[in-house]
């Protein structure tokens, strides 16, 4: 949600923020900008849009300069429009910003009642007039940051950059991300490390409260009481070209075929290959004396849980509950000391699962993180992190996550029916075969694709989609239902397909398709009941099966997807490939931005 670069560089930089705010990019595109200091001027080019306007721009008027800001945002206050894209800028000081000023209204008030004139409806251009108040006062620069980060509550990350300061940068992180790059003779902020990628593998991630004097000779970083600290540099293994389409038309496209790569590493970390059934967790992670499990998460990652919810009951007899991050924490949930309480995400970001986590953090038997980047701050503040191993995500549509994030929390529900006692041996090596087999049935389903490209054309003619499920493909119907309207704009609902008959059927008429998701299980039968309700009331029915579900189902239904047949540990994360490759088509035949969908943010970092 908004994504900010700075670089002290030894060249130009204005092409190399231009490079790092395309990988960024994920994190909003209502608007971007850049800002410069070029012979001690300081000056800035924004444009409203995509970073392909910018770029544009910066072809007819371009800007010089070493030493640089950029921004890329995801509005919160103001629309998107070019007075509101960043860098804010006052006077001799520029920002960038990612989160919200909780308090810019009064502090806006503050300054109006000086005579200061506002020329945005933003909360970032308050921290540029502060700032500016505070140099006019004789303040250096440094002191003047200062000075503001005092009066600033909320969250953010910021990057400042002033004129006449051609080797200066200041930076502060409170509650947003922010990564420092260290280069030879060179300095880079971002707010993740994918930012930095090309130009620096040496990340210094500044933690809650910490601000940063920059220059070209390295960082002097402080704490929030001002304190001067050390903070690690770590290696960061980034393969850049992992943070491209590598020949695909979209990331999303690139992402859902890489699914059977990274189930195969995430099973190679977590089920190592020379012993039959050990689960190679680790050994603090204990649900031996637990008496339940709370998962809580946001979007897709919820989604995530509510399978996890069904693997926790049905393997370890485990009382499970879970939520979502956004109402988790206001509805004074009751906890355990003997409850482990799971928070999902791929970013580790987001704003809401990091609240909810803190919210129970000294409540519970311990605090588990599954994420896909183990340097985030949902990671850095579990008890225990268990990695998904996806590697870098860039569709906003979460895909690869997801299957991984399954794959995860389904190993951690073996280990808590094996802790448990309620899985034996000859159990436990039957569900890790399963899992072992798992990438070759993504492969052949990946083998779908032209298939349910032509079902695509023809669900890209419909307004409203429904999506029915029972047992672990309910939630599958539900993430079917979320990528589809996420990325095609089509309005799409799912239900359990016992719900149908409680609301929901009396959608049903020739022009609202049903997507039933039924693998030939012990629910199969009652699933197709539902299908055959929808049917006779003219409702086509697209169904997605193995090949005994199929022939079982007969040949009334409008279309079918013959998927290969999966055991019941599996089956949810197979049929996620389905889900994801419909919502991919259909918003390709209808020509919605894939990768970028309207209004929408990946790593939310705003509540
Ligand atoms: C956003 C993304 C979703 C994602 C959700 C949770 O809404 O668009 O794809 O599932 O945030 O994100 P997280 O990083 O916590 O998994």
């Amino acid at each position: 949600m908004c994504g900010i670069v700075g670089i002290l560089g030894r060249h130009e930089v204005a092409p190399v923020i231009l490079e790092a705010l395309r990988r960024l990019e994920y994190r909003g595109y209502d608007s971007a900008g850049i800002a410069t200091v070029q012979d001690g001027r300081l000056e800035r080019r924004r444009a409203v849009g995509k970073l392909v306007n910018l770029s544009d721009l910066l072809v007819h008027e371009p800007l010089r300069g070493r030493a640089g800001i950029g921004h890329t945002r995801w509005a919160t206050h103001g629309a998107a429009t070019l007075e509101n894209a960043h860098p804010h800028r006052a006077g001799p000081v520029a920002v960038v910003h990612n989160g919200i000023i909780e308090n810019f209204a009064a502090l806006r008030e503050e300054l109006a009642a000086e005579g200061v004139g506002f020329t945005t409806q933003t909360d970032t251009e308050t921290i540029a007039l502060l700032v500016r108040r505070e140099l006019e006062k004789g303040a250096s620069p440094r002191d003047a940051a200062e000075a503001t980060l005092g009066q600033l509550e909320g969250a953010f990350a910021l990057a400042l950059l002033f004129e006449g300061e051609d080797d200066l940068l200041f930076v502060a992180r409170q509650g947003s991300p922010l990564a420092i790059g260290h280069g030879d003779g060179e300095m880079y902020v971002g707010s993740d490390a994918i930012a930095l990628a090309p130009l620096s593998d040496r990340i210094t991630y500044l933690e809650e409260g910490d601000r940063a004097v920059i220059t070209r000779a390295g960082a002097e970083i402080f704490d929030a009481e001002g304190r001067r600290v050390n903070r690690a540099v770590q290696r960061i293994e980034m393969d850049a070209a992992r943070v491209e389409k590598s020949g695909y038309r979209h990331f999303m496209a690139k992402e859902i075929a890489e699914q059977p790569r990274v189930m195969a590493g995430l099973l190679e970390h977590y089920l190592p290959a020379d012993e039959a059934a050990r689960i190679a967790l680790p050994e603090a992670l204990d649900f031996t004396d637990c008496d339940r499990v709370t998962l809580v998460a946001c979007g897709t990652a919820h989604y995530a849980c509510h399978v996890a919810k069904y693997w926790f009951g049905q393997l370890a007899g485990l009382p499970c509950e879970i939520d979502i991050a956004s109402e988790f924490r206001y509805r004074d949930p009751v906890t355990s000391p003997r409850e482990i309480a799971i928070f999902v995400s791929q970013s580790g970001e987001t704003a809401d699962t990091l609240a909810a986590l803190r919210h129970v953090k000294d409540r519970v038997k311990q605090v588990v993180a599954v994420v896909n980047v183990p340097t985030s701050s949902i990671a850095r503040e579990a008890d225990l992190v268990l990695p998904i191993h996806a590697g870098p995500e860039i569709g906003v549509a979460s895909t690869k996550a997801f299957t991984a994030q399954l794959g995860v929390l389904a190993l951690m529900a073996l280990r808590a029916g094996q802790q448990r006692g309620r899985l034996d041996q000859t159990a436990l090596a039957e569900h890790t075969t399963a899992l072992r087999a798992l990438p070759g049935l993504m492969n052949s389903a990946l083998g779908l694709n032209e298939t349910i490209a032509d079902l695509a054309e023809a669900l890209a003619g419909y307004r409203d989609v429904l999506f029915l499920g029972r047992g672990t493909m309910y939630p599958l119907a539900l993430e079917g239902a979320l990528k589809l309207k996420e990325i095609s704009y089509i309005h799409a609902e799912a239900y359990a397909a016992g719900e149908l008959k409680h609301g929901p059927i009396a959608l049903i008429d020739t022009q609202v398709p049903t997507i039933v998701m039924a693998p030939r299980d012990a629910l199969f039968a009652k699933t197709v009941s539902n299908m055959q309700e929808v049917m006779a009331r003219h409702g086509p029915v697209v169904l997605i099966s193995d090949a005994e579900g199929i022939a079982e189902a007969g040949s009334a239904v409008w279309k079918s997807v013959r998927m290969p047949e999966a055991p019941a540990l599996t089956a949810p994360i197979l049929y996620a490939l389905p889900a994801q490759m419909i919502a991919y088509h259909t918003a390709v035949a209808k020509g919605t931005d894939v990768d970028q969908p309207r209004n929408l943010a990946k790593s939310v970092t705003v509540e």
